[in-house]
């Protein structure tokens, strides 16, 4: 079926040989880079950036130049949906996400329209075509959505309070959003993105009934509904829930070819309840990047011992890089991933 891919990073997701363990970073564009900062001044704002398909090319290789990083997330954010859906997205100084319009009342869920992608989101669509020339095919691009859950939580002004007063005109609103996340991840695909990732940052809010009715039941719909092969190669998709670690087991019913582990597992006993059922992908806990490239080692070998001399290792943080790390150590973290694994392959 699938055309070899030579990338060592769509290996690892596909639990095949590689030399070494890849590495990228949650929210590896960002903040913690002066010239991401410098961008964000001229343009006056993360959206503006996320908006211009030129910028946001540029964005997403920023890390990649300064770092030998074994793979590229698009940038842009998981709020794009629902902003394109018309609820207004925007950010207040230092108070993160809002939107001019809530999800309240019945009709403002029967009111949404399901966004055309290459109408509403071509500006995505087109940064993943822009970023896939430049990276020449030496790197994967991955590209992504937020769970129909997790979003929810952003458009909803107390989801949880909603799940248990309003539960079907939830399911209603998160029905509809996943059949948008469907049509956006494939065309994420379609313009060239090399693997997806659905981030469920707030399913572990649930309890396990509730996670399994109002999270996983419409990241399956959706993983269910992906094109999960592109000119004759896999396209490798990863699922990842915060603080979902005891439903690990629960998630492979999605069927992903990844898991994203938070950290608070240790991945070497998620590997073995696994048992080559899924690709890992995690998992250092992201503020010891606070520490020194001497700690930093010594987790990174930590936790590649952990998981062993198996395939199916894709390093990464349990969850995105803080906002002011020392660059220095991140590099330290990168390399120290690259030098240290070695041993655990071939
Ligand atoms: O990983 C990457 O480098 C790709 C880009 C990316 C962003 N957001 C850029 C961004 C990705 C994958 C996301 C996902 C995202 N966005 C999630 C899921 C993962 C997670 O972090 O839990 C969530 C919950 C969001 C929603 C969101 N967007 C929040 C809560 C915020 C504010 C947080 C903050 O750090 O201020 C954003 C804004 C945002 N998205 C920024 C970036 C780089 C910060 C923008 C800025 O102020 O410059």
């Amino acid at each position: 079926m699938s055309a070899e891919t030579s990338h060592r990073l769509i290996k690892a997701f596909l639990r095949q040989p590689v030399d070494r363990t890849p590495v990228w970073l949650m929210r590896q564009a960002g903040r913690y880079l002066p010239e991401y900062r410098q961008l964000r001044e001229k343009m006056g704002g993360f959206l503006a950036m996320a908006k211009n398909p030129e910028i946001a090319a540029e964005i997403t290789l920023q890390p990649l130049k300064r770092f030998p990083l074994d793979g590229a997330i698009i940038f842009s954010d998981i709020l794009m949906i629902p902003d394109a859906m018309g609820l207004g997205l925007y950010f207040a100084e230092n108070e993160g996400p809002k939107f001019k319009h809530m999800i309240q009342h019945e009709k403002d869920v029967s009111t949404l329209v399901i966004p055309e992608p290459e109408e509403k989101l071509n500006y995505v669509l087109d940064a993943i075509k822009i970023t896939q020339k430049s990276l020449e095919n030496k790197i994967p691009l991955i590209g992504f959505a937020g769970s129909p859950w997790t979003v929810a939580t952003y458009v909803i002004s107390d989801a949880k309070k909603m799940l248990f007063q309003a539960p079907e005109l939830l399911h209603r609103l998160l029905d509809k959003l996943a059949e948008s996340t469907v049509k956006y991840l494939n065309a994420q695909i379609s313009a060239g993105a090399d693997a997806i990732m659905l981030f469920d940052t707030w399913g572990g809010l649930l309890t396990t009934r509730d996670y399994h009715d109002f999270s996983l039941k419409y990241a399956k719909k959706i993983f269910s509904g992906l094109q999960r092969e592109h000119k004759g190669k896999k396209i490798p998709c990863i699922f990842f829930t915060k603080q979902g670690g005891q439903w690990l087991e629960d998630m492979l019913s999605i069927q992903p070819d990844v898991l994203g582990l938070d950290w608070t597992v240790n991945i070497g006993e998620a590997r073995e309840k696994i048992n080559q059922r899924a690709a890992l992908q995690g998992n250092l806990d992201p503020m010891l990047l606070y520490s020194n490239p001497k700690r930093i080692q010594a987790e990174v070998e930590f936790i590649l011992n952990a998981y062993g001399k198996y395939s199916g290792h894709a390093f990464n943080l349990g969850h995105g890089i803080p906002k002011d790390v020392p660059v220095e150590n991140v590099a330290a973290l990168v390399d120290a991933v690259h030098s240290l694994s070695a041993k655990y392959h071939g």
